[in-house]
């Protein structure tokens, strides 16, 4: 069946909470957020991630069913974009549907004339460091630790979009 993208507004805010919180429970190893920490945000708090002005939150459903989710936001530099929360539900993995959020992520990078994209990895996130590898980003060596967990490492990986 195919898998739809498709970018949240802020309306759509408690399909935004509910996949976000429900990603934060099953992949504590893989976020710098916790569950939490996010768990009694507020409406506005949602809401306000959701903003355009923001960045872009992208959610992948299959069958009527929300299946992953991605986003990107800008980085303080004005020319790189970074790509955050990646999360597919564990049964719909190996499908297709991280393409397709990261297809989205990078177009909406893209639209918005960002010179590169970039994302951290957890060390030993194979899964994660496969997807982005064939997603055309690489290793770039800069280390930093993990907010959640700061034993882990993560390392920076860069797409350029020139
Ligand atoms: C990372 C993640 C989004 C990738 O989604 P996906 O749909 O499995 O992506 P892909 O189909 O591209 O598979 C990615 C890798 O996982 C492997 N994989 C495929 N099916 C799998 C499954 N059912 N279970 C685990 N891994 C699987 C693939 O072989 C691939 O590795 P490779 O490229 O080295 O061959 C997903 O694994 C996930 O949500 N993980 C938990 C959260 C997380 O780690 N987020 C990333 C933060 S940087």
């Amino acid at each position: 069946m195919d898998v739809l993208v498709r970018r949240l507004r802020p309306d759509d805010w408690t399909a935004f909470r509910d996949i976000r919180l429900t990603s934060l429970a099953d992949a504590p190893q893989a976020f710098g957020s916790t569950l939490a920490l996010e768990e009694g945000l507020p409406e506005a708090e949602w809401r306000r991630r959701l903003e355009p002005a923001n960045g872009v939150t992208v959610i992948a459903c299959r069958g009527g069913n929300a299946v992953g989710i991605m986003g990107g936001y800008a980085l303080p530099d004005g020319g790189t974009a970074m790509l955050i929360g990646a999360w597919v539900r564990p049964d719909a993995r190996g499908t297709g549907v991280s393409d397709a959020l990261a297809g989205e992520v990078i177009a909406w990078a893209r639209e918005h004339g960002f010179e590169r994209i970039v994302l951290r990895v957890a060390d030993g996130n194979d899964a994660s460091r496969g997807l982005f590898l064939r997603q055309g980003f690489t290793p770039t060596g800069e280390r930093t630790p993990l907010e959640s967990d700061p034993a882990v490492g993560t390392e920076l990986l860069v797409r350029a979009l020139s």
